[in-house]
C-alpha cells in the first residue's frame, strides 16, 4: 500500500479515540503534518462527537476551519481529552522524534495539556533507537550560534533549517549525529541550553498509544 494510504488508515483508526465526554464540552488536540492532515480530513465526518479542536500550528488551524471545525485557544480550554498527531520516529517505548514540520513546540504544549496522546504513524516511522531522523530544536534567533555550539558540545552536528520561521517567530536547528541511547537525559540537556525554546524529543512525555499502519493491518501499541 502507498504511504499516503497507510497514513489515512492510521488516521481513521484514531477516530475511535474521540468520545463525547460527560463534561459540558469535549475539546480535542490536533497535530501537524501530512498524517495529521489525514486525521483532520477524517475528523470532518464525526464533527457531532466533539465541540472544538486546539491546533498545534497555524496550518492545522486553517485546515480545521476549512472543514467547519471550531478552533479554540488552548488558554480558553479547561480540559483537553486527547491529542492526536504524527511523528518522525517512534521507538519501542513510544518515545518520539517530532518536528519535521517545525511545529514541535506547540505540539509538545498541546500534547502535555491532553489527558491522552495518541500518535498515528505508518510503519516506516518505527525504529529500535531514535536518531536517524535529525532532531529539530527550536531556537530564539539571537541565540542561534550559542545554541549551535552547545549542541556540538553534546556531540551533535546542527544545521540551520534554511528559510524556515516557526509559528512562534523562531528558527529551527536540525541536529544530526546525536547519541540517543538515553532519550530522556538528552531531551533535558538540550532544553537546558540557554536560547532553546524546545526540542523534538518526546521522551519524558512519550505517547500513550501509538497506532501503526502497515500493509497488512493497523496495530495498536499501548
Ligand atoms: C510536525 C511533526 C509531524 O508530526 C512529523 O513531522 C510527521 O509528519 P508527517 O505525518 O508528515 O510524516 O512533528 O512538526
Amino acid at each position: 500500500m502507498a504511504q499516503d494510504a497507510l497514513k489515512r488508515s492510521a488516521a481513521k483508526a484514531a477516530l475511535d479515540y474521540i468520545e463525547p465526554r460527560l463534561t459540558p464540552t469535549t475539546i480535542i488536540g490536533v497535530g501537524t503534518g501530512s498524517t495529521a492532515n489525514c486525521f483532520i480530513d477524517a475528523l470532518a465526518n464525526i464533527k457531532h462527537k466533539f465541540d472544538a479542536a486546539v491546533a498545534s500550528s497555524e496550518n492545522s488551524a486553517a485546515r480545521l476551519k476549512a472543514h467547519g471545525i471550531p478552533v479554540s485557544d488552548l488558554n480558553a480550554v479547561a480540559n483537553l481529552a486527547v491529542y492526536i498527531d504524527g511523528a518522525d520516529e517512534v521507538n519501542p517505548d513510544k518515545q518520539l522524534i517530532k518536528g519535521g514540520g517545525g511545529a514541535l513546540t506547540r505540539e509538545k504544549i498541546v500534547a502535555a495539556s491532553a489527558d491522552q496522546f495518541v500518535c498515528i504513524v505508518d510503519a516506516s516511522k518505527l525504529v529500535e533507537t531514535l536518531g536517524r531522523f535529525p532532531l529539530p530544536v527550536e531556537v530564539i534567533p539571537m541565540a542561534r550560534g550559542l545554541v549551535a555550539r552547545g549542541l556540538v558540545g553534546l556531540g551533535g552536528a546542527p544545521e540551520l533549517r534554511s528559510g524556515f520561521i516557526t509559528d512562534n517567530g523562531n528558527l529551527i536547528l536540525d541536529v544530526y549525529e546525536l547519541n540517543m541511547d538515553d532519550p530522556k537525559n538528552l531531551e533535558s540537556r538540550i532544553n537546558n541550553l540557554v536560547g532553546v525554546v524546545c526540542n523534538g524529543l518526546f521522551a519524558e512525555n512519550a505517547a500513550d498509544v501509538v497506532i501503526v499502519a502497515d500493509d497488512d493491518d493497523v496495530r495498536i501499541l499501548d
